[in-house]
């Protein structure tokens, strides 16, 4: 095996992270097995997780509490053998920073106070403090990569095009008609909305890789809801303002980042371009065909079902086979689920999941 010389930090620490089967996946450098991680690892299926929730107040509180995140960022490490950590957290904590009311009400989802749906509303909405008032998320990071040793760590935001739907629509929504209707009524209000959550991106994500985040990772849940052409102005743009941004300063510039345009099948060949490192990938398309589009120009994470969790044993071993068939031994692939973790999922099927990956891999 060939090790690079030249670390910039030479701690035994780094050059292990740096060789980590994830970091060199994301580089798509050849490895012996794709590494695995599993989008929600940490989460209400693990009844560990629920247990320590009974005990606190509220979800936004174990995000508050940055050792309380570094507990729960760690329970799905302690339990399996997973390549990658996620820090504990939620890409919604942002349009609290930014001065709204948050709250995760239980089986409606979140919700969020009026104060997103007007020019003069927006106008108000906090930009310079923001990143500040999150800095409970750069300690609990902190915290977590001293107990990690050599397993890398993700820091993440939301799209502002996802965040911001929630902030317009204040909660969850089926039709995106709020946002949707400011977008084509109130360009430009929308724009504002959405430049500010970039700003505020780009220095939350940055405080994350200073306080030891090796990879980030850009949800975008629901750019899909969009054309194509509105999705290049809307989603798109913004989320590119945060790449640009990152790759142009030294702290963040060889910090991997992986996009997740959940459902944006038709802008593969786009998305390759878009700066990312790596695209995650949802289940209703298959790897190789993704490969074919974007021209092993990113590496490719995903893209189990994460519904396949529920089925018996030997159906999801055969769906995992076919993933790792598919895509073959070309370098440039991170196992992932296709979306979260859903809470009916049984522990021991995720640690099935893990070691058919690890023994396939050994056998192909
Ligand atoms: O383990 C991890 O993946 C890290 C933590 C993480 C959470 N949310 C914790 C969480 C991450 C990366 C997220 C991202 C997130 N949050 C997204 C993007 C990815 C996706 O799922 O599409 C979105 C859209 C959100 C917003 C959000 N957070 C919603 C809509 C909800 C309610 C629905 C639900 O799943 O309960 C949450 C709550 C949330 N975020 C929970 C967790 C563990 C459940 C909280 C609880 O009740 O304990």
């Amino acid at each position: 095996m060939v090790q690079t010389q030249s670390y910039t930090q030479p701690t035994e620490n780094v050059s292990n992270l740096d060789q980590s089967l994830f970091l060199k996946a994301l580089r798509r450098e050849q490895v012996a097995r794709p590494p695995i991680w599993l989008m929600r690892q940490a989460g209400r299926y693990l009844p560990e997780y629920r247990n320590l929730r009974s005990n606190v107040k509220d979800f936004i509180a174990m995000c508050e509490d940055p050792s309380l995140a570094c507990e729960v960022t760690l329970m799905p490490i302690k339990r399996f053998n997973l390549d990658a950590a996620i820090i504990f957290s939620d890409i919604l904590l942002i349009g609290q920073a930014m001065g709204l009311d948050l709250s995760f009400v239980e089986d409606k989802g979140p919700i969020f106070s009026a104060g997103a749906q007007t020019k003069e509303q927006i106008e108000q909405l906090d930009v310079d403090e923001a990143s500040d008032k999150l800095s409970f998320v750069s300690e609990a990071i902190k915290l977590t990569v001293k107990e990690l040793k050599d397993t890398p760590l993700i820091g993440f935001c939301g799209s502002p095009w996802t965040v911001a739907s929630y902030m317009v629509e204040q909660g969850s929504s089926k039709d995106f008609r709020t946002i949707k209707k400011m977008a084509w009524c109130e360009p430009q209000t929308l724009l504002s909305l959405l430049n500010k959550l970039s700003m505020v991106s780009i220095r939350y994500l940055t405080d994350q890789v200073r306080a030891g985040a090796k990879a980030l990772m850009i949800f975008d849940s629901w750019g899909g809801v969009l054309s194509d052409e509105a999705f290049k102005t809307f989603s798109l743009d913004p989320t590119q303002t945060i790449i640009h941004a990152l790759k142009q300063n030294p702290i963040t510039k060889n910090i991997p980042i992986i996009f997740f345009a959940k459902g944006k099948h038709s802008l593969y060949s786009t998305l390759a371009n878009c700066g990312a490192d790596a695209l995650s990938i949802d289940w209703t398309v298959p790897l190789s065909w993704v490969q074919m589009q974007t021209q092993d120009k990113v590496a490719l994470q995903g893209n189990l079902d994460p519904t396949m969790l529920l089925a018996p044993p030997e159906y999801l071993k055969a769906q995992v086979e076919q993933i790792l068939t598919d895509w073959g031994n070309r370098p440039g692939h991170i196992f992932n689920l296709g979306h979260g973790v859903l809470p009916p999922t049984d522990p021991t099927q995720v640690q099935r999941l893990i070691d058919w990956v690890h023994t396939f891999s050994k056998q192909g």
